[in-house]
């Protein structure tokens, strides 16, 4: 009794029990790089222009219903596939802005972010050795989603400056075998914005392959330079062929609520809430009654958005170019691409952890959006959805290059 407990494994059994209990499916790929550099940048004191969230406050009224929500008992589970009046909510916002039609109580589940949405649908949709296509360079996290799965990446480029694909490249990776394409417009980390003409050449070929488009909407409102955004589900034939995935995260400035949902047919949804389910079993109850009066924010809260970022994405564009990257100017979401070949530097990732721990700024080193690290080894990605004082310090520390 009260004895402290004492191990006597030595060390070399230790790192043999590690080994046994690394799965084959973890020991696939790497922690976050891109949340590695949000530690760094902490650890230094770096102005973090790596991770995508920003250090403004989110709108008053949301802030306010949340706690109203607490308040008043919205505190044990929602019903697993989402509250009512929020997915109730989402289908509104949906006829209004797209002219779709979803039915709240068999066609959308509310779930834990974006994040949960992506991986719930590729594990109720594809089978392991089936094919996933994703363009590259791409978010990272599409990387382990398949991996988890596994599904087979089967990678199509993206090329600079405007981030266009070759439809033929893109024709060569589908085979009978294509389960789904992962599809993010607004892109992250290009900003690229896919226009109607290249989503009607993937919806062709999602229908002649009999394929699924699984898209990550959730930076539909931020776009700029009059571009717009597309789902790709209002093109004819793809209603039924697309499994469309959304999130309070940017559009609202609430990415640690972790409240995101999708919208998929019957059938899909069927097996996309049974994953859901058993994954997380829903997200944060009064949370979603705040997604409520956040899904109904006047329409000027929308213009609004789209006005103060690219107001941000010049502010940054202008300093960076100043300080000597070659930037590719998006068109969407809230991160500038750029090219570092001209400061002479071995790698990206040299180059990032240059930029912490000497210049005092934090960015995401290129090769974490591809699988290849040596493609991406003289790009890094800055982002850009801060207050403009953090912008403008970040701005004046790279002069120190
Ligand atoms: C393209 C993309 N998808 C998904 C996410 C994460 O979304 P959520 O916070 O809703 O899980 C991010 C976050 O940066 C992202 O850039």
């Amino acid at each position: 009794m009260g004895s402290s407990v004492k191990t006597s494994v030595r060390p070399v059994e230790i790192a043999q029990r590690r080994a046994r209990f690394r799965s084959r499916r973890s020991s696939q790929f790497t922690e976050s790089v891109i949340r590695e550099m949000t530690r760094l940048a902490i650890e230094h004191n770096a102005v973090n222009l790596a991770q995508g969230f920003p250090d403004f406050g989110a709108p008053e009224e949301i802030k306010r219903a949340a706690q109203d929500a607490i308040a008043a008992d919205f505190n044990q589970y929602a019903i697993t596939w989402g509250a009512k009046p929020f997915r109730d909510a989402i289908a509104a916002k949906y006829r209004k802005w797209y002219g779709m039609d979803y039915d709240p109580e068999r066609e959308i589940t509310v779930c834990c972010g974006a994040t949960e949405g992506m991986i719930a649908a590729l594990l109720a949709v594809t089978n392991p050795g089936d094919e996933v296509i994703i363009f590259e360079p791409y978010y990272e996290n599409y990387g382990p989603d398949a991996l988890l799965c596994d599904a087979e990446r089967k990678l199509v480029k993206l090329s600079p400056p405007d981030w266009t694909f070759d439809p033929d490249e893109l024709r060569r990776a589908f085979s009978s075998k294509t389960k789904a394409i992962i599809l993010n417009s607004p892109n992250n980390p290009t900003g690229k914005v896919f226009t109607r003409a290249e989503l009607e050449v993937i919806a062709n070929l999602c229908q002649e392959f009999d394929t699924l488009a699984i898209t990550d909407e959730i930076y539909e409102h931020i776009i700029y330079d009059g571009a717009s955004h597309v789902p790709i589900a209002t093109l004819p034939g793809m209603r039924d062929r697309t499994v469309l995935v959304n999130s309070m995260s940017k559009t609202y400035s609430v990415t640690g609520w972790r409240v995101g949902f999708v919208l998929a047919a019957p059938d899909l949804t069927d097996s996309i809430r049974k994953v859901h389910d058993f994954l997380t079993v829903g997200a944060a109850a009064p949370l979603q009654q705040a997604g409520v009066v956040a899904l109904n924010l006047p329409d000027t809260y929308y213009e609004k958005i789209g006005t103060e970022y690219q107001k941000r994405r010049d502010l940054l564009l202008n300093r960076l170019d100043g300080s000597g990257f070659r930037c590719f100017r998006p068109n969407g979401a809230y991160y500038i691409m750029t090219d570092i070949s001209g400061f002479g530097f071995s790698d990206d990732v040299s180059f990032v952890r240059h930029l912490i721990e000497n210049i005092g700024v934090a960015a995401v080193p290129g090769s974490s959006f591809f699988s290849d690290s040596n493609a991406g080894a003289t790009l890094i990605r800055f982002c850009f959805c801060k207050k403009y004082e953090t912008l403008e310090k970040a701005g004046d520390r790279l002069r120190r290059i």
